[in-house]
């Protein structure tokens, strides 16, 4: 990383909040060390004291911090978000990156990153947001399913729409099948759409977002293959 007091030139500085397994968190920093995306992991917390994300991202040479999320279940306290918003801006982040976090955020971190916070949902919303997307849509029946990488607004999933993924649901899947195929997905779309905001090229009209012409391909297929025309692949839904 080409260092300029602590600031790559013209990288995209992230934070990422994550409780889990990491996944998503390591197809970003794969993407970013291999010179794909113009984007830097500047620092990862977590709610969970043994979330494998944070020893991805210790493996990676990235500072990673527990913050314990205090007495509430599914929201952190105002103290514990006061000290994620500390790590944050210590770090210089600029986007937050949420990447499996399980903690629902306060209208005053949304306010204070507004427009910056972004997370991935294993479904292709508005269907099935909240918890279990990918059982939702097996128990609905539906044939097409996917990912989708959105803003987060003060709503559950409910934040403007920068990318989805089409995913088809096959004959006899399980939760944990289909979850893996939406995975991979989730793993191609992520760091395109943060080098679509690294790049300068999302524009929002109310909430509809827009990708402007420019030299910002994460490295994807870009395609919009994927539609309901019977092409099991997947890409982008823009368009299908
Ligand atoms: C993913 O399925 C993502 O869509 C959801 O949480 C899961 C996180 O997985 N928001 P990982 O921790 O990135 O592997």
């Amino acid at each position: 990383m080409g260092e300029n007091g602590g600031k790559s030139v013209g990288r995209l500085r992230v934070g990422v909040l994550a409780s889990g397994r990491g996944s998503n968190l390591q197809a970003i920093i794969d993407s970013s060390l291999k010179g794909r995306i113009d984007v830097d992991v500047a620092v990862v917390v977590s709610d969970v004291e043994d979330a494998p994300a944070l020893e991805r991202a210790r493996s990676a040479g990235i500072p990673a911090v527990h913050v314990p999320p205090g007495r509430f279940r599914t929201r952190l306290t105002p103290e514990a978000e006061q000290r994620y918003v500390e790590i944050l801006d210590e770090h210089g982040v600029e986007v937050v990156v949420l990447a499996g976090f399980m903690r629902i955020l306060h209208d005053s971190f949304l306010t204070r990153y507004a427009g910056r916070v972004v997370n991935v949902h294993p479904a292709l919303l508005p269907s099935f947001p909240g918890l279990h997307g990918q059982r939702q849509a097996l128990d609905y029946g539906v044939k097409w399913t996917g990912a989708t990488v959105h803003f987060v607004d003060a709503g559950v999933d409910t934040g403007p729409v920068i990318l989805q993924a089409v995913v088809p649901v096959m004959d006899g899947d399980t939760e944990e099948t289909l979850s893996a195929r939406i995975l991979a997905q989730e793993h191609r779309i992520y760091p395109e759409a943060l080098q679509l905001i690294a790049a300068g090229r999302l524009r929002m009209e109310g909430r509809l977002v827009t990708s402007t012409g420019g030299n910002g391909d994460a490295g994807g297929d870009g395609d919009a293959g994927g539609d309901a025309g019977g092409d099991a692949g997947a890409g982008e839904g823009s368009g299908t």
